[in-house]
C-alpha cells in the first residue's frame, strides 16, 4: 500500500518540453463490478491497485483499455475530444475480451471528475500539451482457468503529456516490421494489451535500428501497411487532391484518424479513400502521417521496407496538406476552430 500524500505539480514543470511519460497526478477514479454491476465509482489519491494474484488481467490479458485528452483553451475552460467515441470503442474492446460494458455516460462522467481533480496538472493553453486520460477496465478476484474474471475494475487515470514522437510536427523515419501485432480475424481492432504486448519487441527493433517505431503490413499477406506503432497511418496522393488511409478488420479503428478524414473531405475539400495501401507503391503518395491521440500528426519522412528506403514529402520538414490537417485538427482540440456538432465536450 503507498501513502496517498498528495502530489502537485513542480512550480518548475516545463509544459512545453513535456513528453509522453508517467506522472504520478493526485486523483484518479475507481468503479468495481461485483454483484452483475458497476459501483458508483470515487477518487482516490492512491496509485496503487491491490488485486487477487490470481486476476485474469494478469494471466490472460482480460483487460483493455483507452486513450483521450482534455485540452484547455485560450478562455480557461476544458476540452474533452470526442470522448462518446472512446466510451463506444471501450464498450467494443470489452465485448471482444467478455468484459461488462462500462456505459458511456459513467465514461464520460469518470472522465470529467479526474479532469476536474487534476485541474493544476492540465498544461497551459499555447504550450501544447494536455491532459491525457488513461481509462481502464481490467478482470480481477480470485481465479485460475482460463475464463472470464468473477469481478472487475474500471479505473481512470490523468498525465499531462506533450509530443509522442519528440518534436511535435517533425517528420520521423519508420521502419516496416516482419512481426505482425495481431492477427487477420485476431484482437487487432480491439484496444487491449495483447496487441501491445506483441509490439514491444518489433518496437523495441525498431528503435535500435533509429527508426521512430515499425510499421505493420496486413497480417495475412504482408503486401499492404496496416498500423505505424500505436498510430494509424494516412497518405495523400501525388496530386494532393485525396486523403488515403488502409481500412482492415486487423486495424484499431482510431478516433483521430476517422476525424482525420471528415476535416480532409468537409474541410479541405479532399476525396477520402478508406482502402488498400500497398507497401511497394508508396510512389503514389506525395505525403503520409501517422495519427493518433497521442501521436496527434507525425509527419512520416520515410520508410524503409527490406533494403528500399521510401522518402515522401521530405524528411526535415512537413508536407502541406499534413500541416492543413494538423492546424484543423488541433484548433478545433483547443477551441480556436469551430468544432463539428457533438466534437467537443466541456468539462
Ligand atoms: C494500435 C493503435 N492504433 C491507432 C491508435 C490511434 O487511435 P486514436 O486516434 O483513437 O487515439 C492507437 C491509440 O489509441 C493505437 O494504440
Amino acid at each position: 500500500m503507498t501513502t496517498p500524500a498528495t502530489p502537485r505539480p513542480p512550480v518548475n514543470l516545463d509544459w512545453s518540453t513535456l513528453g509522453f511519460s508517467y506522472i504520478r497526478t493526485d486523483e484518479r477514479y475507481l468503479s468495481h463490478w461485483r454483484g452483475g454491476q458497476w459501483d458508483s465509482g470515487q477518487l482516490t489519491l492512491d496509485n496503487v491497485l491491490h488485486i487477487s494474484e490470481g486476476s485474469t488481467a494478469l494471466h490472460y490479458g482480460q483487460q483493455c483499455f483507452e486513450g483521450l485528452k482534455a485540452y484547455r483553451a485560450a478562455d480557461g475552460s476544458v476540452n474533452l475530444f470526442r470522448p462518446d467515441q472512446n466510451a463506444a470503442r471501450m464498450q467494443e474492446s470489452c465485448r471482444r475480451v467478455l468484459m461488462p460494458e462500462v456505459s458511456t455516460e459513467q465514461f464520460i462522467d469518470a472522465c470529467r471528475q479526474v479532469v476536474r481533480a487534476n485541474d493544476h496538472w492540465i498544461p497551459p493553453y499555447g504550450t501544447g500539451g494536455a491532459l491525457y486520460l488513461r481509462p481502464y477496465v481490467i478482470g480481477v478476484g480470485d481465479n485460475i482457468g482460463v475464463r472470464s474474471a468473477p469481478e472487475f475494475l474500471f479505473g481512470v487515470f490523468a498525465i499531462p503529456v506533450g509530443a509522442y514522437f519528440k518534436g511535435g510536427l517533425t517528420p520521423h523515419n519508420f521502419i516496416t516490421s516482419g512481426y505482425d501485432r495481431a492477427a487477420p480475424h485476431g484482437t487487432g481492432a480491439a484496444k487491449v494489451g495483447g496487441n501491445y504486448a506483441a509490439s514491444l519487441l518489433p518496437g523495441f527493433e525498431a528503435k535500435e535500428r533509429h527508426f521512430a517505431d515499425a510499421i505493420y503490413l496486413d497480417p495475412a499477406t504482408h503486401t499492404k501497411i496496416e498500423e505505424v506503432g500505436a498510430a494509424n497511418f494516412f497518405a495523400i496522393t501525388k496530386d494532393g487532391q485525396t486523403f488515403v488511409t488502409p481500412k482492415s478488420p486487423s486495424i484499431l479503428p482510431s478516433i483521430t484518424k476517422y476525424s482525420l478524414l471528415h476535416l480532409a473531405e468537409h474541410r479541405l475539400g479532399l476525396k477520402v479513400v478508406e482502402g488498400d495501401v500497398y507497401i511497394d507503391r508508396l510512389g503514389e503518395y506525395s505525403e503520409a502521417g501517422a495519427c493518433g491521440t497521442a501521436a496527434v500528426i507525425t509527419p512520416i519522412g520515410g520508410i524503409q521496407h527490406g533494403d528500399r528506403f521510401h522518402v515522401f514529402h521530405s524528411e526535415t520538414q512537413v508536407g502541406p496538406v499534413t500541416r492543413r490537417l494538423y492546424d484543423e485538427l488541433t484548433g478545433i482540440q483547443f477551441g480556436d476552430r469551430p468544432a463539428p456538432e457533438g466534437w467537443l465536450v466541456k468539462v
